[in-house]
């Protein structure tokens, strides 16, 4: 069942619970990231980055999630993440989408504002969800760079001033991590503090980005299998339960989908040298996937709320 953020969000929030955005832009991804969400009953939000759109194309590549999630009965968002322009944004919910993000968190606070209205008065008024964001995380996403130096924690005051300023739907904070595999030099650690300070003083859901766990296990099926990932570091499962039971509604995974593709794509080859079947070798990704997500579901609480 279709549906935007605010049939999901403010229900995972009062029942203190996550629910997981999960990049996509394939098939076997999306059927991944559905097929868990059905199997556990849990909400799901479908996001789709600017070049996956360029990957894919957007009309093949929204017609594949929103078919997908039309077929069955747990509520699935269909999201637009990090969209840096109104352009985009307006493309997308032309294309069925129920939820953007705009993101202009690189832009003087005044400018932010007023592109995020923009893109709600327009998205509103098609019963469009939207994510805004506050703050900068460090790392490498779509068509953006911040380095680890400029990644600024959202300031709790200029978040409480942004939300009410905007009425944003979803708003994405700073606190610590960064988008990748690569979110820590030492030991991890997230500024629950502030976190807990602007989930104080706002109704509007937290969204946490750049939220993937990066686990040991896959890294070492990956370079058991000729990979070279040896220092890839993620957010800890426990880092994540005590941000949702602080206040965090949506969490962003993408690289522990990527990293299950590859751990899933190196193991078959390897193992079945005289396979060459592209729907044996990527429908065994499929599965590596399905179950990293169902994993983030059980973590994240949303199982059993569809
Ligand atoms: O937050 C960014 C997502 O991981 C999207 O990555 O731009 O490479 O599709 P991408
Ligand atoms: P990860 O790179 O940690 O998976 O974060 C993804 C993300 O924030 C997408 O918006
Ligand atoms: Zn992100």
């Amino acid at each position: 069942m279709l549906v935007n953020l605010n049939k999901i969000l403010p229900r995972a929030y009062k029942m203190g619970y996550a629910v997981g955005a999960f990049n996509t832009s394939n098939l076997e991804t999306t059927q991944a990231i559905i097929g868990a969400a059905e199997k556990l009953n849990s909400p799901v939000i479908i996001a789709v980055s600017e070049k996956a759109i360029q990957y894919a194309g957007i009309e093949a590549l929204s017609q594949i999630i929103i078919t997908l999630a039309q077929k069955i009965s747990i509520p699935v968002a269909v999201h637009l993440d990090h969209g840096k322009t109104y352009e985009l944004c307006r493309q997308c919910i032309k294309n069925g989408f129920t939820s953007v993000m705009i993101d202009a968190s690189h832009l003087p606070f005044k400018e932010n504002v007023r592109l995020t209205r923009q893109v709600i008065i327009y998205a509103h008024k098609h019963n469009v969800s939207v994510e805004a964001e506050i703050g900068r995380l460090a790392g490498i996403e779509d068509n953006i760079e911040v380095k680890t130096g400029d990644a600024l924690y959202t300031d709790p005051d200029e978040a409480r001033k942004f939300a009410m300023a905007t009425g944003c739907d979803a708003l994405a904070i700073a606190i610590g991590t960064s988008h990748g595999a690569y979110k820590f030099k030492g030991k991890p650690k997230l500024r629950i503090d502030i976190l807990k300070q602007i989930a104080g003083q706002i109704k509007n859901p937290l969204v946490l980005h750049g939220a993937s766990g990066v686990k040991a296990i896959w890294i070492s099926r990956i370079n058991r299998c000729g990979g070279d990932l040896e220092q890839a570091k993620g957010v800890p499962d426990d880092l994540i339960i005590q941000a949702v039971r602080n206040g965090i509604s949506k969490i962003n995974t993408d690289t522990d989908l990527r990293i299950a593709f590859t751990a899933g794509l190196r193991e078959f080859l390897h193992e079945n040298p005289t396979v060459f079947d592209p729907r044996k070798i990527s429908g065994h990704a499929r599965e590596m996937i399905q179950q990293v997500v169902a994993d983030r579901i059980k973590i994240f609480g949303s199982a059993d709320q569809g």
